[in-house]
Order: C-alpha cells, then sequence, then structure tokens
C-alpha cells in the first residue's frame, strides 16, 4: 500500500447563518488539528450554488465562513484557508469523478433525496453531482484525514468509493507511470467534534440547520450575548427536572440536546455534567447554560465582526491560500490527467 503523507481537508459551504452546529461538529475539531496536521480548510462556494444563491450574498457568506475561521482560532498562515471556486483543479477532478462514480452509488445519497424534496426533477444537476465534487475536493490534495459532523458520513464514504475505484479501473497505468498500487488515498472521517450532531433547540429530532426557517431553531456565531440568552430561554424543553444519568434521556431528545451542547462547550463528557446537574430544574440549568455558551461563543461572534469591517483583508487571506493550494494540487492533477491518458503539454 502507499504510504500518503498525513493531510488534512474539510470544506464549509458559504449559506449563511453559521450555527454552534458547524462550530461543535466541525470548526473546532479543525482548530484542534492544526498541532497534529497541515491542514487545509476549504470555504466550498461552488458546492453553495448547487442550490440557488444571491450572488452578493455568496460574496457576503463566504468572507463570513473565512471570519469564523480565523476568529475560532485557525491560523491561515501556517495552514491554508481559501474558497474554492479560485482554484480550478477541483471542477477539473470533479469532471474526471463524474466519469468515476456511478448513477446508481450517487441515487443512494439521503443528503440529495432530504435536499432535492418532492421536486427531484427540478432540482440542479450539480446537487445530484455534489458528492463527486466533495471528493474532488479532497483528493485533488490526496488528503487523507476529513473532520466532519455525523451527517457527512455518507459522503465521505463515497468518496472512499471513489477512490478505490479510480485506483482500480487504472491500476495498470499507475503502476506503469509509477505511482506505485494506489494514486489517491481512502480518505478517513474524523468525526470526532466535541458534539457531531447537534439538535434544533425547537425539536430535538431535528438536526441544527442553517436552512431552517426558525431562527430560534439554533444559535449562530454572529449572535450577541442577549439573542444568545433568549434563543436558550426559548428552547424547547419537557416538564421533569433533568436525569442523573444517560438512560434518563429516553423519550427526551430535548433534553438530551441542551445537556450535549453544555458538555461539549464545557469541555466534558455527558456523564459529568449530568451529575452535576441532574435533578435540576431546566429554568436552573438553562442560566447555567446560558452562561457558559456566552462565555464561549460571544468573542468568536466579536472577533468575526471585527475581521468582517476589513474585507479586503479576509479577500488577502483568500487569495494566499488559493496560491499555495494551487500549487500543492498541480502536480496531483497531472499525475491524474497522464494516468488517464490526457495529453498535456
Ligand atoms: P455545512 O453547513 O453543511 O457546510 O456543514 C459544515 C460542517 O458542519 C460539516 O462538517 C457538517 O457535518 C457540520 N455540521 C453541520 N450541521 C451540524 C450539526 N447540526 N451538528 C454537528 N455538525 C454539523
Ligand atoms: N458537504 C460538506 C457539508 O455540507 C461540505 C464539503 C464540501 C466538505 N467539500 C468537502 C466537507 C470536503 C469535507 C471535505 O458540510
Amino acid at each position: 500500500m502507499t504510504d500518503f503523507p498525513m493531510r488534512v481537508f474539510s470544506g464549509v459551504q458559504p449559506t449563511g447563518n453559521l450555527h454552534l452546529g458547524n462550530y461543535l461538529g466541525a470548526i473546532t475539531n479543525f482548530v484542534a488539528l492544526q498541532d497534529k496536521f497541515d491542514c487545509i480548510y476549504c470555504v466550498v462556494d461552488m458546492h453553495a450554488v448547487t442550490v440557488w444563491q444571491d450572488p452578493q450574498a455568496l460574496a457576503h457568506n463566504t468572507r463570513e465562513v473565512t471570519a469564523a475561521f480565523i476568529a475560532a482560532g485557525i491560523d491561515a498562515k501556517s495552514h491554508i484557508v481559501f474558497n474554492q471556486s479560485q482554484v480550478s483543479g477541483h471542477a477539473e477532478l470533479a469532471w474526471i469523478f463524474n466519469c468515476v462514480a456511478r448513477m446508481g452509488w450517487l441515487n443512494r445519497m439521503t443528503q440529495f433525496k432530504e435536499k432535492a424534496g418532492k421536486h427531484r426533477e427540478n432540482a440542479s444537476v450539480g446537487l445530484f453531482t455534489y458528492p463527486n465534487l466533495m471528493a474532488a475536493d479532497i483528493l485533488l490534495y490526496q488528503a487523507t484525514h476529513v473532520p466532519v459532523g455525523e451527517d457527512q458520513k455518507q459522503h465521505l464514504e463515497l468518496s472512499r468509493d471513489i477512490a478505490q475505484k479510480f485506483n482500480t479501473d487504472f491500476a495498470t497505468a499507475i503502476a506503469e507511470k509509477g505511482f506505485g498500487d494506489q494514486y489517491f488515498p481512502l480518505p478517513e472521517p474524523l468525526i470526532t467534534g466535541p458534539a457531531a450532531r447537534v439538535m434544533s433547540l425547537r425539536d430535538g429530532t431535528n438536526k441544527m440547520s442553517k436552512s431552517d426557517p426558525s431562527d430560534l431553531s439554533r444559535i449562530n456565531l454572529s449572535d450577541d450575548g442577549d439573542t444568545i440568552a433568549k434563543k436558550i430561554r426559548k428552547a424547547k424543553t419537557d416538564p421533569e427536572p433533568l436525569p442523573h444519568e444517560a438512560a434518563g434521556f429516553e423519550g427526551r431528545p430535548e433534553a438530551q440536546n441542551l445537556v450535549g451542547i453544555y458538555a461539549a462547550l464545557a469541555g466534558k463528557s455527558g456523564d459529568e455534567v449530568l451529575t452535576e446537574v441532574g435533578g435540576q430544574q431546566f429554568s436552573q440549568f438553562k442560566e447555567r447554560l446560558t452562561e457558559l455558551a456566552v462565555a464561549s461563543l460571544a468573542p468568536v461572534g466579536a472577533e468575526m465582526t471585527r475581521l468582517m469591517d476589513d474585507p479586503a483583508f479576509i479577500d488577502q487571506v483568500l487569495a494566499d491560500g488559493a496560491g499555495r493550494a494551487r500549487e500543492l494540487a498541480a502536480p496531483i492533477l497531472h499525475g491524474a490527467k497522464d494516468i488517464i491518458g490526457f495529453i498535456q503539454s
């Protein structure tokens, strides 16, 4: 087996309303991985346009995700932060993967079914082939590790299937060109954020999402302290006091979610939190949660606002990251084209 150097890649869509789920499921993990790996963090604007985006809002949201990355502690100098559309290799490799992936594989993707809903015939072709572009994002850098929230697990498995099929379909050419027995690594998902699946504050059975029409369902990274407090106060609960152990969450998804959020923000396990708060009424627990949430998130929100006041600085970060991403990608894309038999000058 070819030994690929460890490299982290992940992406976040600039579709507005960055929330606590993105933060606890993905971004805090991005920050933690920087000490151990070379990391590439991408604002995936080409994925965003698989559903309609207002052009001005798209540009604003691209800068906002970049600001959130930096505010949360990503070091854009030691690692790479850029927006996808500035590096044309993503689209080029995605085309190749459109020809590797099978219709049947994409037909199984639950996110397409959810997003396309009943109007499948009306969904963009890009929404259907979205996972092929995601595989291209990762494999353009031969990345080996991909931190994501739970909802991306199926897409990651598809990326592995694509890498595997490319490696077998072209095995002879890969060996002949001196690349050994594998051209692409099979990327590993890292679903290890402090909370891999944060649920809506209004309905503990739905995940917290950027597109939920109710703003009360999520805590946005841009919310100020008063807004965070209001949303936690209005969060759905049940009349029982908090349980003393995890078994007591049975049939109580909202209680489980709020305790999960508290634990993730405090850096504690759910069991540890329950020994502290078991038996409390929600009113009391919500005060504690508000204090912790405001203390952890308000500084990130404030730093985002400060960075957003200087769009030229953000654009420079993206341009610099895109330049370095292009350099890394160029030989890998060249090799893939060579393997396929595309003549290149
Ligand atoms: P997206 O907003 O879909 O671009 O997602 C960006 C990252 O946040 C991905 O790694 C997702 O898996 C993660 N994520 C999105 N929503 C949640 C959630 N409710 N809980 C945990 N992680 C999430
Ligand atoms: N599909 C991911 C999401 O919606 C975003 C994404 C695009 C991504 N390309 C990626 C995540 C590559 C990890 C690796 O959250």
